[in-house]
């Protein structure tokens, strides 16, 4: 059974939080400028999951171009995972954006990353391409797409 967690948009209070725990947890740094500058341009794609007054994942995305959004930065704490937080992170910001107009949705993710392609690919997104070194590191991106119905 799920845990008594809440989901609910993002504070600039949570700022701190969401950073870190981001920059623990992703690949890439991230800076608190960057988030809130999103965060004020597209407040229906930033979600967070708490659990008390913890926050325990987030979800971060925008408007790509009309009708399309794009999934930026998703993560759930390491002690939360394979609870359903990212899937439930996910439909809300899927369901969101469904509201303005959203028909698909994109993101890109580490070739070698095998939790967050098997949680895509089971929310119905689609492998559409790759990036070839995308990543700082030299790592191949998969472009995944999900048509909205
Ligand atoms: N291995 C294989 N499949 C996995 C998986 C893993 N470690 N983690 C999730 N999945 C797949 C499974 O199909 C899972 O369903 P199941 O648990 O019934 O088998 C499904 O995704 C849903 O998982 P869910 O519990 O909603 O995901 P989560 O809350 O554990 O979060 C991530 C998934 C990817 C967000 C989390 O592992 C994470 O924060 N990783 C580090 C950051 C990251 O890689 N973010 C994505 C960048 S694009």
């Amino acid at each position: 059974m799920l845990p008594p967690v809440q989901f609910r948009p993002f504070e600039e209070d949570d700022l701190y939080e969401v950073l870190r725990l981001a920059n623990e947890t992703l690949d890439e740094s991230y800076e608190g400028g960057l988030f809130l500058h999103f965060a004020r341009l597209y407040p229906e794609g930033f979600i967070v999951a708490t659990e008390g007054e913890e926050i325990i994942g987030f979800v971060l995305g925008t408007i790509q171009r009309a009708y399309e959004a794009r999934i930026l930065a998703l993560a759930v704490k390491p002690s939360w995972r394979r609870k359903g937080i990212a899937t439930q992170l996910t439909e809300r910001f899927l369901e969101r954006f469904a509201r303005f107009g959203v028909r698909r949705v994109t993101l890109e993710v580490r070739v070698s990353n095998e939790p967050a392609i098997g949680l895509y690919q089971r929310m119905g997104f689609e492998k559409k391409g790759m990036l070839e070194r995308y990543y700082g590191d030299g790592e191949d991106a998969y472009v995944m797409a999900l048509t909205l119905g």
